[in-house]
């Protein structure tokens, strides 16, 4: 990943890149950065709190969305938002108004929530729940936030999964709402690249966080059979490292050797 940076950087002068190629603060522009907003959406607990605190890192003004923060101490220049984003009517009143009040860059859609077994034993609420988080919200907040993308040739990275890709027995429904996030994903590039915007989907394969607290199945033991949050933060860093003339639409990132544990109840 960091030489995929590099790479990336080598190729646009002026990108804050020292002269002996050596990575440094990875945006180009980073001494703009104090002034341009990045909303997180599931900043609080595994990918979303490692691509906070990495934005948070380069400098960007970061506002992560997530219910239960917990102790976690926080730079200044992250800013949380507390609040249920099943509450939809609430939470899209809060984003309009830091729309309106901030300079926003980028939109990381990553909050997620997965219910998994035979599809039969999910019931409404859930299914209700994973449509309403992982799908309707991003594509929302892209609607509020696109203006403010075009003006600024920003960034919106939505966090998918490879279930997005495949058929997924035992997680139909957190699959479709995975693929319909990348279809919007993909759709949207063609209807806002002209525009300068830069829209990329992240489909990660199993990563050792809380995800799986709903599952009779977790990642497995081994370290190269899971990804690690600084490993996606570090995809979101690389994306938006790139040059203005380039857009990187699709990463997918995944365990070196494939393994899933069965939980004991
Ligand atoms: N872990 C994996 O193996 C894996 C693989 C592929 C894709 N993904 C995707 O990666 C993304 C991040 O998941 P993760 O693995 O980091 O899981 P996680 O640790 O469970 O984090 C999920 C985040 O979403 C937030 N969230 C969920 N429902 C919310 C709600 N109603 N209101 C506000 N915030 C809410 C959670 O906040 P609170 O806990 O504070 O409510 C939390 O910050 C998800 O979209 C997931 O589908 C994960």
């Amino acid at each position: 990943m960091s030489d995929m940076i590099r790479d990336s950087q080598r190729c646009c002068p002026g990108n804050g890149v020292s002269e002996n190629g050596s990575s440094g603060s990875v945006n180009r522009e980073t001494l703009e950065n104090g002034s341009r907003a990045v909303i997180v959406t599931g900043a609080s607990s595994g990918l979303g709190r490692a691509i906070a605190k990495s934005l948070a890192g380069e400098g960007f003004q970061v506002f992560g969305v997530g219910r239960n923060f917990g102790e976690d101490a926080w730079p200044e220049n992250f800013h949380k938002i507390v609040m249920d984003m099943n509450r939809t009517g609430a939470f899209y009143e809060e984003i309009r108004g830091l729309v309106k009040r901030e300079n926003i860059y980028a939109l990381i859609n990553n909050a997620g929530v997965g219910y998994y077994g035979l599809h039969e034993t999910l019931n409404p609420a859930k299914i209700h729940e994973m449509v309403t988080i992982n799908l309707e919200v991003p594509m929302v907040l892209a609607q509020m936030t696109l203006r403010s993308l075009k003006k600024n040739h920003g960034y919106m990275i939505n966090i998918s999964s490879v279930t997005a890709k495949q058929a997924n027995p035992h997680g139909c429904a957190y699959g479709a709402t995975k693929a319909g996030l990348s279809s919007f994903g993909a759709s949207l590039f063609e209807e806002a690249r002209k525009y300068g915007v830069h829209v990329c989907t992240i489909h990660p394969d199993m990563a050792k966080t809380n995800l799986y607290r709903n599952a009779d199945f977790c990642q497995g033991e081994d370290a190269d059979t899971y990804l690690l949050p600084e490993q996606v933060a570090d995809a979101v860093r690389m994306i938006l490292s790139g040059p203005e003339s380039m857009t990187v639409t699709d990463v997918t990132l995944r365990p070196q050797r494939h393994q899933i544990r069965r939980k004991n109840h």
